[in-house]
């Protein structure tokens, strides 16, 4: 495997690849590499002839009280990874390589990005789409993949590519992978090993809850009753605050407040010990509508 710091080593290898005609996935991170890291790194391989995966824990998605500085980095650990599942290229950048002295430029995705982690991340979607922009621009790969688990993050990077008539990769190119989950149904997170063995366990409550509610609004309950009694279940398990707890249209993430009518996401993200969580689960019409 490669690695490289520096976008012109970057293009030197990347210009190699497709010399040769091959085809290049790249899978976007943040390091603190997990199973469901690992997934997505198979799923490209199996898609590309060379795969690229980025570390780069970026700054701008992150706001002022959150956890940049805590958020682990472990490249030495990641790149050992990396070798084992066959990686081609490393692309491994520093802040000052990403956003040199003058950087200026910022993308904001409407719509899809204001609800959910939009609201209660201000800024951090703007973050996210700046900072994939720049690396599918500095990579040009045939396609990408990213975890489901980031749904919304997932819609918000589609929306741009198409918006911005981006080629490399095109917006059908863009590839999402289901969340790999824990023995115990707990989404992996590279956040999960901020969580003291006892509230790991309590954790596990909240994909439980979530599919409880999935099972009651799929046979066609009102949304509103089955979203308070989520809200419960999550406090109740020992999650200290919840930012949203949530069921929205699975392409355009507005919320739907009635009856489930076309293909739905069930969103969550709540706190415990400290530690924010984000989950989503499909959610489909109750049979005789539009599955
Ligand atoms: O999902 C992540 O790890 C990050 O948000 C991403 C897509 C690598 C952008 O920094």
């Amino acid at each position: 495997m490669q690695t490289v710091n520096r976008l012109d080593l970057l293009r030197n290898s990347v210009s190699t690849f497709r010399r040769n005609g091959e085809t290049i996935a790249l899978v976007p991170t943040m390091g603190a590499l997990h199973e469901g890291h690992l997934t997505l790194v198979r799923e490209a391989k199996a898609r590309a002839d060379r795969v690229a995966v980025s570390i780069f824990v970026n700054p701008t998605q992150f706001g002022p009280n959150e956890d940049l500085d805590a958020y682990p980095r472990q490249l030495a650990e990641d790149s050992a990874l990396l070798v084992a599942e066959g990686v081609d290229l490393l692309w491994a950048p520093d802040a000052q390589t990403m956003y040199p002295e003058g950087y200026a430029t910022s993308i904001t995705v409407a719509g899809v990005s204001e609800n959910f982690c939009g609201a209660s991340r201000p800024g951090h979607f703007d973050g996210v789409a700046t900072v994939v922009c720049k690396l599918f621009n500095q990579v040009a790969p045939d396609i990408a993949c990213f975890g489901e688990k980031d749904w919304q993050q997932l819609a918000v990077i589609r929306r741009m590519a198409r918006d911005l008539d981006l080629n490399a990769p095109n917006a059908d190119r863009i590839i999402g992978i289901p969340t790999v989950r824990e023995a115990d149904g707990l989404a992996m997170s590279s956040r999960n090993r901020f969580l003291s063995p006892a509230s790991r366990e309590a954790a596990a409550a909240l994909p439980r809850a979530m599919r409880d509610a999935i099972q009651t609004i799929e046979v066609g309950a009102e949304i509103a009753p089955v979203l308070a009694r989520l809200h419960d279940a999550i406090l109740a398990a020992g999650f200290a605050s919840i930012d949203y707890a949530a069921l929205a249209d699975a392409a355009s993430l507005q919320p739907m407040e009635n009856r489930v009518e076309a293909p739905a996401r069930l969103l969550v993200a709540a706190r415990i010990d400290g530690t924010r969580l984000i989950d989503n689960m499909a959610v489909y019409p109750p049979a005789g509508m539009n599955r």
